[in-house]
């Protein structure tokens, strides 16, 4: 989704705007644009397409200056187009802006009325404008800007110059994330800390509501009150090295080949004697594993799956309730809430806007606690729940989530278990569990080592047009994982089914063009999912089946990968991988872009 930075400095800077860009590309974007105050005012590049457009327009023009804002567009309102592109200029003010402005027309109207032309489709000019007349009216920046947000409805991180005050960048931050870099005689601002790792490691979090202002001599932070605010300043460990791409020719490979490292690191310190810490829940966990009597999961994307997966878990193991459910659909429903209901949401990023909106909802109805599986540190998922667990999965880069859902489904392991314990689970089970987690980063370690075998697979997926997943139990959403990241990133159409289903309709769809896919390791369901595939070889359809090498034996099947026995809780981790292997080939084999899928966005922080 679109991303923001602003420096205002004592060089030119004009390479580091567009460095930082180019570190927030893997958020998915359609269009790239600079603004930068000169001698003459405010000039501005913006360009449909790629940052790399945008670097072509800045050597031609060798535009350059000390202050500026820069962004990257995911067209909401208005097509992707170079009019469309943040900055927005308005007199003397340039501004860039994330999220939705829900009351743009009205507020488009009432600014037209009074003269102000509009050159885009965007809600983004009216904020512009907005800045524009308050400044006019005699407001410095950064009162121009206060008074405007409160004219704004829906969300938004905001950055803005003017001419008037050159050597000012102003921000403000509701509903989508903004960040403050502190550097050695130069101040930045940014929508994610991955625009500024070169510059600084030094950042604060802007809280809902503030509005900041970033000079070469300091910063001025200003609450949703207008009151003067302090906000902690926070180091951050991740190193510009950790998105870069070494060796790999994709984000989306090198992730691939993380998750051994990522899951290990998920797993380090949270169990010892080969028990879970429950306090690695929280302070109070003790207490409310005991009490959680149902849990309620919500999520969007890949991470919805992870809870899919969870929810079996979770009822298998603690016999507690447990229901799963995309958060666009939670926040407009009117969820019933029993007592002792834990809320648990799940996230790679920790913004998105459903997500939190669902978390925000939650707040307001009578949970035992909220809880979050979350990949980012600060993020607004994490900084809005009693309880967090995090993953460690280091950043992910590629727009198809890899190593944030295998470590997302270690993180639910782990409080599967916990929460299994709490309630009676026995030592057997539970003990087992736990060493079916501590042997995973082996085993995907071993099962990376099938990527040649898979790329090869991957040849006869290239013509397709379609393809149908299949799987039981909680391979039933590691087949909607593996169909979601087929379509993504190859953009052949990929469903999934549970395939009890399969002959309640999909099964017409079987014929030689359309290959099946199933998950089908060793668990409880593996013989009822033998004579699922017998019906789909019976009416000629392909079959490619990812076994353990327990039931790989006879199996009637086009291919047959063979996958190690990992155990009941380990398996649908394990079933992941080759299915991720598989669309990342095919992908590249059809020539798309696989990190930065058409369309799609990273962090989704608008409805
Ligand atoms: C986008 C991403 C997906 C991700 C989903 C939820 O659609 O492309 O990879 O699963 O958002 O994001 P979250 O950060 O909340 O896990």
């Amino acid at each position: 989704m679109c991303g923001i930075v602003g420096i205002s400095a004592n060089r030119p800077i004009v390479q580091h705007l567009i460095a930082g860009l180019a570190a927030l590309e893997y958020r998915g974007y359609d269009s790239a644009g600079v603004a930068l105050l000169t001698g003459d005012g405010i000039s501005r590049l913006r360009a449909k397409g790629k940052v790399r457009d945008l670097v072509a327009l800045q050597a031609e023009t060798g535009l350059d200056g000390h202050c500026g804002i820069a962004h990257t567009r995911w067209a909401t309102h208005g097509v992707p187009s170079e009019g469309n592109a943040h900055p927005h200029v308005s007199g003397q003010v340039s501004l860039v802006h994330n999220g939705i402005i829900e009351n743009h027309a009205a507020l488009r109207r009432e600014l037209q009325a009074e003269g102000y032309e509009f050159s885009s489709q965007t809600d983004t000019e009216v904020v512009a404008h907005l800045v524009e007349r308050a400044q006019r009216q005699g407001l410095g920046l950064l009162a121009a800007l206060q008074d405007t947000v409160k004219r704004l409805h829906g969300a938004y991180a905001i950055a803005a110059v003017s001419a008037r005050e050159p050597g000012t960048v102003v921000g403000a931050r509701y509903g989508a994330p903004l960040i403050v870099g502190l550097g050695e005689g130069e101040q930045y601002l940014a929508s994610d800390v991955h625009a500024l790792l070169p510059l600084t490691k030094r950042f604060m979090y802007l809280e809902e509501g503030d509005v900041a202002e970033v000079t070469v001599g300091g910063i001025r932070i200003f609450d949703l009150d207008g009151a003067p605010a302090e906000r902690e300043v926070k180091e951050s460990h991740f190193s510009a090295d950790a998105v870069e791409l070494g060796e790999y020719a994709h984000y989306m490979l090198k992730e691939i080949h993380e998750q051994p490292v990522a899951v290990a690191d998920t797993l380090e310190g949270r169990i010892a004697g080969g028990k879970i810490l429950t306090q690695i829940f929280g302070v109070d966990a003790e207490r409310l594993l005991a009490d959680t009597q149902a849990v309620h999961i919500i999520a969007c994307g890949t991470s919805y799956h992870a809870g899919l997966v969870a929810r079996y878990w979770i009822e298998q193991l603690a016999g507690v309730p447990c229901t799963a459910e995309i958060a666009s659909e939670y926040r407009y429903r009117d969820p019933v809430v029993r007592e002792g209901t834990l809320f648990l949401t799940i996230s790679q990023s920790g913004e998105t806007a459903d997500t939190l909106a669902a978390l925000k909802l939650a707040k307001e109805r009578p949970y035992l606690a909220r809880m979050a599986v979350c990949n980012v540190p600060e993020s607004s998922i994490v900084r809005e729940s009693a309880l967090v667990l995090m993953t460690r999965a280091g950043p992910e880069i590629g727009v198809a989530s890899t190593k944030a859902f295998t470590t997302q489904l270690v993180a639910l392991a782990l409080f599967s278990l916990a929460l299994a314990r709490a309630k009676g689970l026995d030592d057997e089970r539970y003990s087992d569990g736990v060493r079916q987690l501590e042997r995973l980063p082996g085993h995907i370690a071993e099962v990376l080592k099938l990527d040649e075998e898979i790329k090869e697979l991957a040849e006869q997926f290239i013509g397709k047009h379609h393809a149908l997943f299949l799987g039981r139990g909680t391979h039933w959403p590691v087949a909607m994982e593996g169909a979601l990241k087929l379509k993504e990133i190859s953009y052949i159409h990929a469903e999934a089914y549970a395939a009890g289903e399969l002959k309640h309709g999909p099964l017409a769809l079987v014929d030689e063009d359309m290959p099946v896919i199933a998950v089908a390791p060793n668990d409880r369901l593996i013989d009822k999912l033998k004579s699922n595939l017998e019906e789909v070889r019976a009416r000629g359809g392909v079959l490619y089946a990812f076994v353990d090498e327990t039931v790989a034996h006879g199996l009637d099947a086009a291919r047959v990968v063979i996958l190690p026995a990992s155990g009941e809780i380990a398996a649908p981790i394990i079933s992941t991988i080759p299915l991720q292997l598989l669309s990342y080939h095919v992908a590249v084999q059809r020539g798309t872009d696989v990190d930065q899928p058409r369309n799609l966005a990273k962090s989704v922080t608008v409805e």
